[in-house]
């Protein structure tokens, strides 16, 4: 059967909400986006119906919660064709993901090595490697974009010619939509003989991931920004690296052995996993990933560019608006300004209006002064959005206008 975006939405309880009197349009699925009730439905089947510690109860519930929580880490292995369950490290997101690797490169960087990343980061995948790097005193290197929202990749393969230990670059930038070529990069990188990560925040619901054909060496998403529950993320990393890279947090279920003064570190991927885990979460986001995996990708994709195409067409028609990042391979993001008003001023006139979008630097502020601009407003869009939203976006940016003028 092809993609039919009104079953889609029948699916998701939260998009039939009113927003004072107007149908919530949902237009801020790169900050998270809305779950199907199928992950809903396991959230609350996993605290009705099993709700247990996993890996050491001697009861039935305990068995079965260990069992899913395992089962759920085989189908996010399976999702990103990793070459082993052991590489996949649950995490509360990509913000710890990425922590839980510069945590440990800190270790591993010498004076007189850099580590490289782009004016595109998130902060998420800056301020960490600024920290490893201030801790070694190891030099972080910021590879330019063009004023499309580009990585400058001749700037990027002169960067590397210095002693690069990592390399680090968003799959899908949240503020512009670039989807960089992450293929490409990261033979470049490897070609260097550095590390790489990508952080696949923004990639991950909108692109095909295939760990073991990409080559790099980490790659980071977020369950909530995939169909699925908040708090939860996932570090995939390779075997050889991760088996001896530095332990971060420390605790239960991380050890082998413990006496008073030490203690050995348990096998991959549990020495990366202190603590009790988030059960529920990691069994609601193998529940999202199976949704998702249930449409034709192709379509989807299909669908997610059709809605960027139609909103670009009618940003580039609307006078006194400027699209803010317009590379030639983009998804999900239309970021803009507008001569009429702020950013926030915007936002909260659209969201009257029961448009839900979001405004401000988006966690890139160096890139916001970078492109000159205090902040954008950002529409962006999931498997579920229609193209009558996308008009009633434009229709009330048009009221919005008239507001402020
Ligand atoms: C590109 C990118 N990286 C990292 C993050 C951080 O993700 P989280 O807050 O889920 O850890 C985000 C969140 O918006 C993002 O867009």
């Amino acid at each position: 059967m092809s993609f039919d975006v009104n079953q889609v939405r029948a699916q998701f309880p939260i998009l039939a909400r009113k927003i004072d009197d107007n149908p919530l349009v949902y237009l801020d699925n790169a900050a998270t986006t809305q779950k199907p009730q199928c992950v809903i439905d396991a959230l609350v089947e996993y605290y009705t119906q099993y709700n247990a510690n996993v890996h050491r109860g001697a009861h039935r519930l305990a068995d079965e919660a260990t069992k899913k929580f395992e089962a759920a880490r085989d189908v996010v292995a399976e999702f990103i064709n990793a070459n082993k369950r052991e590489e996949i490290v649950w995490t509360s997101g990509t913000t710890e993901s990425i922590n839980l690797v510069s945590h440990g490169l800190a270790q591993y960087l010498q004076p007189g090595e850099q580590v490289v990343v782009t004016e595109m980061e998130h902060h998420a995948d800056l301020v960490t490697w600024q920290q490893a790097c201030a801790k070694s005193g190891a030099k972080l290197v910021v590879v330019p974009i063009n004023d499309e929202g580009e990585l400058d990749l001749v700037a990027f393969d002169t960067a590397l010619a210095q002693k690069t230990r990592l390399v680090a670059f968003p799959h899908v930038s949240n503020a512009l939509g670039t989807v960089n070529p992450i293929a490409l990069l990261t033979r470049i990188a490897k070609e260097a003989g550095a590390w790489v990560m990508i952080d696949g925040a923004q990639g991950i619901a909108h692109e095909s991931v295939d760990v073991q054909a990409l080559g790099c060496d980490f790659y980071a998403f977020s369950a909530h920004k995939l169909y699925g529950p908040m708090g939860m993320g996932v570090l995939w990393g390779r075997e050889e690296l991760l088996k001896d890279w530095p332990v971060w947090k420390t605790g239960g279920e991380m050890i082998a052995t413990v006496t008073y003064q030490s203690a050995t570190w348990n096998q991959l991927p549990y020495k990366f996993e202190a603590g009790t885990p988030n059960v529920g979460g990691a069994i609601a986001t193998a529940r999202a990933i199976q949704w998702l995996s249930e449409f034709n990708f192709a379509e989807v994709q299909a669908h997610e560019a059709a809605l960027l195409r139609a909103a670009t067409d009618r940003a580039m028609d609307f006078q006194g608006l400027r699209i803010i990042g317009s590379a030639e391979h983009k998804a999900g993001v239309l970021s803009f300004v507008m001569d009429a008003g702020h950013p926030a001023d915007i936002g909260f006139l659209l969201d009257r209006q029961g448009i839900a979008i979001r405004t401000g630097h988006h966690c890139a502020e160096p890139l916001m002064n970078r492109l000159g601009v205090p902040g954008t407003a950002r529409a962006s869009f999931a498997i579920y959005n229609t193209l009558d939203e996308v008009e009633a976006l434009f229709d009330s940016l048009k009221k919005v206008q008239m507001m402020l003028e």
